[in-house]
């Protein structure tokens, strides 16, 4: 008995080494010389010292098709959990020294087995993406299995935080399982993304182009707006999923852990009340206004490089995480376009899934005119935001800062779609269109007969400003629950949360609403 047992253990650790030694010296000395680091690596990296606690490291692929599946050391794939400061994740870790992290059967019943388990522990799940893509010799047995690993990623979209690295190449269809998680991170000329790769596409439609040209880390971040992160390499890339785990709650029954940055909340900042320049058409940076009321000036935004006239993030007041969405007039004037309202859209949606309070800078003159937008679908993206923010029960508040016109101060979280307090500065303008515009229009046969049109039009401009932009109008109203000094704004943000956190929210009794996608 005693040598059965013995056996047994000297076997374990056999496999178990055979495990750890991945796809050979060879194969990881070329995956180091890609400035790559392996599977194993990555994980460390990811997670608290000592805490990954692996599962299935013994598990093989089925056997079947072109060559042995034992020798294929956890069929490509590392799975478990293990923790992020002290909070547990569960983790997949595709090794592309074996088999070029290609997905079979035995790989995705892995990364399935991870993804239930973090559903029913209710803990965030995290891929490491590094693969070829469904193994070759599996044929539609690898394609099914991609299919359960989609099944789980709806299932679990709004449950767990699902969060995609993608580290080496991520082709194919396989591209759709990171891309229906809630944050992708890239790797900047190490990770590829495409649906069709350069040779498909030089067959195809007879054009000549790189990966990274096609599916770069620089091309989802600024292009598509598939990525929200960018970083230069492996390790800066799993520190910051580490700093995004911070801000999250655990699942969609939690609040965000409240994190203490020895920040008085009482603090004022009185640069805030130079902020806004006398000129209207002169522009200013958002970011002063962000970095100033957040606590400790700690920021982590969302897709910096797409879409800057909007700029999404989380950040903590009082301890609380935020998800901030602001207007950056600094950047195509803050005007609203489709690829503004897509990303602001699908940042409100995960804030709202995941408990997360929103605070909305408004600065916005409007949408953005001209064919190229309104062919390209505005209306069906400006809906999205406006849908997202509608639908939203997390609590809402917003502060106009500057501009607020037409329908874009209706979209960005007014208190006509139920925002719960709504603040502006003194600055603020809250009017149908601008001075100018609105002139033209209402006053146009008085400005044409007068002898000095120019003149006449900045009269009616001027009396329109006093007349109707200035946030007082709206407070009269009761739209604009208080105006006050910005100097003040943060200690106004973090005493509403305060008085908002037991807000009950009322979910109506249906299915799901149908988002104009
Ligand atoms: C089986 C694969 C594989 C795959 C790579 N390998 N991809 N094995 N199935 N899909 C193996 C290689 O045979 C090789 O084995 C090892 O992994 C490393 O691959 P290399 O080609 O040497 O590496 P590299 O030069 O870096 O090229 C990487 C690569 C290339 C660009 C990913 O391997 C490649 O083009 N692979 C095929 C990609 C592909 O077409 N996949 C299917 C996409 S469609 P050895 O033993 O020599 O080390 C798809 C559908 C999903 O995924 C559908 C979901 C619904």
């Amino acid at each position: 008995m005693v040598e059965i047992m013995h056996s047994n253990i000297l076997e374990l650790h056999e496999l178990r080494e055979n495990a750890f030694a991945g796809g050979g010296t060879k194969r990881i000395d070329i995956q180091h010389q890609r400035g790559k680091l392996t599977a194993r690596e990555r994980l460390h990296l990811l997670l608290d010292e000592g805490s990954f606690e692996e599962i299935d490291i013994l598990k093989v692929g089925r056997g079947e098709g072109v060559g042995s599946y034992e020798s294929h050391p956890g069929d490509g794939v590392i799975t478990g959990h293990g923790k992020i400061n002290g909070r547990e994740v569960f983790v997949f870790s595709q090794d592309f020294t074996v088999v070029g992290g290609s997905l079979g059967e035995g790989h995705s019943q892995k990364i399935c087995k991870v993804m239930d388990l973090a559903q029913q522990v209710g803990s965030p799940i995290i891929g490491l993406n590094d693969s070829g893509g469904a193994r070759i010799q599996e044929g539609v047995d690898a394609l099914a299995a991609y299919g359960e690993i989609f099944h789980r990623n709806v299932h679990a979209s709004g449950v767990i935080p699902q969060i995609s690295c993608i580290m080496g190449p991520c082709a194919g269809g396989a591209v759709y399982s990171p891309s229906m998680t809630d944050f992708v991170f890239m790797v900047d000329q190490t990770s590829h993304m495409f649906v069709t790769g350069p040779n498909v596409v030089k067959t195809v439609i007879h054009k000549d182009i790189t990966s990274e040209e096609l599916g770069g880390a620089e091309v989802h971040a600024s292009k598509s707006g598939v990525a929200q992160f960018v970083y230069p390499n492996d390790i800066l890339c799993l520190r910051a999923v580490r700093q995004l785990i911070n801000y999250l709650p655990s699942n969609n029954k939690q609040k965000a852990p409240i994190l203490d940055l020895n920040d008085p909340p009482e603090r004022t900042d009185l640069t805030l009340d130079y902020l806004v320049p006398p000129n209207p058409n002169q522009s200013y940076d958002m970011n002063v206004l962000i970095y100033s009321i957040l606590d400790g000036a700690e920021f982590l935004e969302v897709q910096p490089h797409f879409a800057g006239n909007i700029i999404c993030g989380l950040g903590r007041l009082g301890g609380q995480t935020i998800g901030l969405v602001a207007n950056q007039p600094a950047v195509l004037a803050g005007a609203l376009d489709n690829n503004a309202s897509f990303k602001a859209a699908r940042f409100v949606r995960f804030c709202d899934a995941f408990n997360i309070p929103l605070v909305c800078l408004v600065d916005v003159p409007g949408f953005m005119p001209g064919p190229e937008q309104e062919h390209g679908g505005i209306i069906r993206h400006g809906a999205k935001l406006l849908y997202a923010f509608t639908e939203a029960t997390v609590p809402r508040i917003t502060v106009i800062v500057r501009k607020a016109y037409g329908g874009a101060y209706v979209v960005m979280n007014s208190k006509h779609i139920h925002c719960d307090i709504n603040y502006a500065w003194p600055t603020a303008e809250i009017a149908v269109m601008g001075a100018r515009g609105a002139s033209e229009v209402i006053y146009r046969r008085e400005i044409d007969k007068a002898d000095d049109p120019e003149a006449k039009l900045n009269e009616k401009m001027d009396s329109y400003r006093t007349r109707f932009m200035n946030p007082f109008v709206a407070a009269k109203r009761g739209y604009i629950d208080d105006v006050i000094f910005p100097r003040t704004t943060r200690h106004r943000l973090i005493r509403t949360l305060q008085f908002l956190e037991s807000k009950k929210p009322g979910r109506p009794d249906r299915k799901h609403g149908n988002i104009p996608l």
